[in-house]
């Protein structure tokens, strides 16, 4: 069948964010995946066992609203689907899905220590806090299952001795949102090796706040705006 020009775009975006994460070590060798929806039945997804730094728009796989890779795909499927359909399922809002290993992340995820300091602007603005979600064993339903109970609040997450998850509106968003949440968790560990942080009183905080529903309106749900 032939492509529209909207899913050969969303191939070569999934390709691209796939080249970023991996120059920008948030993931190593074949870590990570990449998922879109295309349509109401059908998502692209990257392939798995695949460096996603060298994806080409060929090897990425459609796959139906179960996981299913649509009749006459040859390539498969990320192991990690399971989790991407999970947070689709969730959050009828959600267009993109990004799992990775971000560096600074996964360090985070595997010492146990959720982003809650409030450091910086743009880090308060678009995140607020970055819980862990419980381990579960990749590529099974445990892993998806352990994020259900922060999926409404949150639009970043970090998993527990693994790495980290965002999800947004569309791809660059859902991407952005994984980078942020890596730069987030370098400022916070470079500033414990340097006596520890200086935190925004809770009067900034909310001055923040308001500023991210009044000027800059961003899409998505944040910990700090009820039912967003
Ligand atoms: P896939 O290559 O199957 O997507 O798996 C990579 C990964 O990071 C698993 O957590």
């Amino acid at each position: 069948m032939a492509r529209s020009n909207d899913e050969q775009t969303l191939r070569e975006q999934i390709c691209d964010v796939g080249k970023r994460l991996y120059q920008r070590e948030m993931g190593a060798a074949n870590d990570g995946n990449i998922s879109v929806r295309l349509d109401d039945e059908r998502l692209l997804c990257s392939p798995t066992a695949v460096s996603k730094g060298f994806m080409t728009p060929e090897m990425i796989c459609v796959i139906d609203n179960d996981g299913e890779p649509v009749a006459g795909e040859t390539n498969r499927p990320s192991s990690e689907i399971k989790m991407h359909l999970h947070v689709y399922r969730h959050r009828p809002d959600v267009n993109a899905v990004v799992h990775a290993h971000p560096l600074y992340a996964t360090v985070h995820a595997i010492c146990g220590k959720p982003l809650t300091q409030q450091v910086m602007p743009e880090s308060t603005i678009l995140l607020g806090e970055v819980p862990i979600a419980p381990y579960g064993t990749p590529s099974t339903m445990d892993l998806p299952n352990s994020t259900t109970a922060y999926l409404a609040r949150y639009d970043a997450l970090l998993l527990e001795n693994h790495g980290a998850l965002s999800y947004g509106a569309d791809l660059n968003n859902a991407h952005f949102k994984m980078e942020a949440l890596d730069y987030y968790a370098k400022v916070v560990y470079l500033a414990s090796q340097y006596g520890g942080a200086q935190e925004f009183s809770q009067a900034e905080v909310d001055k923040l706040i308001e500023l991210r529903r009044t000027r800059f309106k961003l899409p998505g749900r944040h910990p700090f705006v009820d039912g967003e």
